[in-house]
């Protein structure tokens, strides 16, 4: 008798060791094939013709992340004056959400490891505006994961005039890295950000230092409670609040499928946004059985019934510490292909070297193809909750206001805007507000339609694509200081003004910097050093690239008058 039990303890222990071996070396089709996975539920929906795809923005939008950094002159450096970025913004003045993530799903899962965990980051705010500018609006809308051993930060952030997420990568971030600011390729992204927007798990949250057994390995691996300046523990509600802003995203992009699909004219749109507003303003007295809300219904029908797809922005749980644990777990340890830190891809780009990488089990890849979170039929109303989510309180009030505390003028203003704003064209917030408070539409007292920070792009450098090469410069290429000393800041920024040193050749960017006659002074530190110019002297004293300059001076003593040659002085004409 115990014989046979012996042999069947045994043979179930073989087992479940190949059944374990088999999951962990199992294999599946590269992500660059995965990549080419139509990406859209339905091609002949509007919303496929509309919202675009390519991986630039459509020409003259932008994403949120590009105009924050525009207006603040360059991605700053290090990551925590990133974030100080994003809290100035914010006029609670609270700093963004943050959490760690030692051993993940990302692209860039094989550079992250307990002593260097990925940073996950998000704004969750509605700033109010002033009586000139709509207030900020960045709650899922702006999401940053930053690897410090890849040198890369990624960045899913809204357009709000492109009705999209933009992906987006700062490559070579460090002290004297060029720091640039690039569109990524899409269909990689979308490959696990299926339908175009942020992802993340759901509870109970393992991979996050929210769960108090990674939080407590990251501290011991860091020796410390601080990475690169954040707190390596935080409380379960913060992974959940993140949760919550992801989903918040989903649903702006699943809005603007209603928008554009449920809706198949402008009545039914404008219905739409009429309930929004009236839904924003006090959702405890919207009547979902009311009038207006079957005639919206009735609008609906009329475009068909094809379901709508919301993308599923959520992914299972995962428990990478668990998984160790138990018979399962020892099994697994013993056959687990061995990763170490720097295995796998180092940039987004290196597709090859993440395939190499052991697969997950495909109920937990985010790689694998999930089933949309919702169906939305004609009788469903998502539509009005989703672009009631995108006006803020302050939107309401100045609404109310305009309306003279008499909110039927707003609904009646509705009414009257003009056919084209009802086209199909992407929702966006802004161009229906600043419509709806142009004089004359709701109060004809009003000043001037309000401004917006994140719309305008004449100022902006043109956007450009991750796979455009860097430029190729001579052995001994007089500019090879710039590239080393300014390219980071004035290369790629987002900032028309500062771009002065952008071109695709040497020769290109040779013209652009001498055609800058600045740069002369900005390097006459001898002349400016101690007065009240000294401000202007670059790069600017609190950089690393400064620094950088220094210790090159003490090699080379003419290295500034060398660099300052390139520029021809007034004398020179
Ligand atoms: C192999 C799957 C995969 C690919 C490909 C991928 N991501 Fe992600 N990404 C994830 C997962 C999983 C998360 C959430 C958890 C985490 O960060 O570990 C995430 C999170 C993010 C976040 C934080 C916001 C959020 O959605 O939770 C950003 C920003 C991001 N990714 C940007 C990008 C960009 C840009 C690309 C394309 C260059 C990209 N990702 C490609 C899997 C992937
Ligand atoms: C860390 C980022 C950074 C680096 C590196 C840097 N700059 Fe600047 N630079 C700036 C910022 C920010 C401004 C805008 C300052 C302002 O307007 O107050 C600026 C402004 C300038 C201006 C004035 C532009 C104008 O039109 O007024 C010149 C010229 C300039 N930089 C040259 C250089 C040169 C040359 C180098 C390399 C030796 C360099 N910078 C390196 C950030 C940088």
């Amino acid at each position: 008798m115990r014989g046979v039990a012996l042999s069947i303890l045994v043979f179930a222990a073989l087992a479940t060791g190949a059944y374990v071996w088999s999951q962990a070396h199992r294999s599946g089709p590269a992500i660059a094939e995965l990549a080419k996975r139509p990406s859209v539920t339905d091609p002949t929906a509007t919303s496929s013709k509309v919202l675009s795809r390519e991986d630039l923005p459509p020409t003259g939008t932008r994403s949120l992340f590009d105009h924050l950094v525009a207006q603040a002159d360059g991605v700053p450096w290090p990551f925590e004056k990133l974030a100080a970025l994003v809290a100035k913004q914010d006029p609670s003045g609270a700093a963004p959400m943050t959490l760690l993530i030692p051993d993940g799903r990302s692209l860039l899962k094989g550079q992250a490891d307990d002593a260097h965990p990925r940073l996950l980051l998000a704004a969750d705010f509605q700033a109010p505006g002033n009586p000139a500018a709509l207030g900020l609006s960045t709650r899922g809308q702006l999401f940053l994961g930053f690897t410090e051993q890849a040198n890369e930060i990624e960045v899913i952030s809204y357009n709000e005039a492109a009705g999209r997420f933009e992906f987006q990568l700062v490559q070579d971030y460090t002290a004297n890295g060029a720091r640039r600011l690039v569109y990524a390729q899409r269909a990689i992204c979308e490959s696990c950000h299926q339908g175009g927007t942020p992802i993340f798990s759901v509870r109970p949250w393992n991979e996050t230092n929210g769960q108090p057994e990674t939080a407590a390995r990251i501290t011991a691996a860091l020796g410390s409670d601080r990475y690169l300046g954040f707190p390596t523990a935080v409380p379960l509600s913060v992974p959940e609040r993140y949760d919550e802003l992801t989903d918040i995203g989903n649903f702006v992009v699943a809005a603007q499928k209603l928008w554009l699909d449920r809706c198949g004219d402008a009545a039914c749109r404008r219905q739409m946004l009429k309930l929004a507003l009236d839904y924003a303003r006090a959702p405890g007295d919207f009547k979902a059985d009311g009038a207006g809300v079957a005639e919206l219904r009735r609008l609906q029908a009329a475009a068909g019934d094809k379901p709508i797809a919301v993308p599923q922005s959520d992914i299972p749980n995962r428990d990478p510490i668990g998984e160790a644990k138990g018979i399962k777990g020892f099994f697994r340890t013993l056959f687990k292909p061995r990763v170490k830190l720097g295995d796998g891809a180092k940039t987004n780009a290196d597709l090859e070297a993440f395939d190499r990488l052991p697969k997950l089990p495909p109920a937990e890849d985010p790689l694998s193809p999930r089933e949309p979170k919702r169906l939305l039929g004609a009788g469903d109303i998502d539509g009005v909750y989703g672009l009631a989510s995108l006006f803020s309180a302050d939107d309401v009030k100045r609404l109310e206001a305009a309306a003279g505390y008499d909110w039927s003028r707003v609904g009646a203003a509705v009414e009257r805007l003009p056919e084209d704003l009802f086209a199909a064209q992407p929702f966006s917030r802004v161009r229906l507000l600043q419509a709806l408070l142009t004089p004359g539409v709701i109060a004809t007292s009003a000043a001037a339609a309000p401004d917006y920070c994140c719309l305008d792009t004449a100022e902006m450098s043109p956007p450009i694509a991750s796979g455009e090469p860097p430029v190729q410069l001579a052995a001994g290429s007089p500019i090879e200081p710039f590239a080393h000393h300014c390219f980071a800041c004035h290369r790629g920024n987002p900032s028309k003004r500062l771009d002065f040193m952008s071109g695709a050749t040497e020769a290109e960017v040779t013209e652009h910097i001498k055609a800058k006659p600045e740069i002369r002074d900005a390097l006459d530190w001898e002349r400016y050093r101690g007065t009240d110019k000294a401000a202007k002297l670059m790069p600017p004293a609190d950089a690393p690239q400064h620094a950088a300059l220094e210790a090159a001076l003490k090699q080379n003593p003419q290295l500034l008058e060398q660099m300052r040659a390139v520029v021809p002085g007034l004398f020179d004409f």
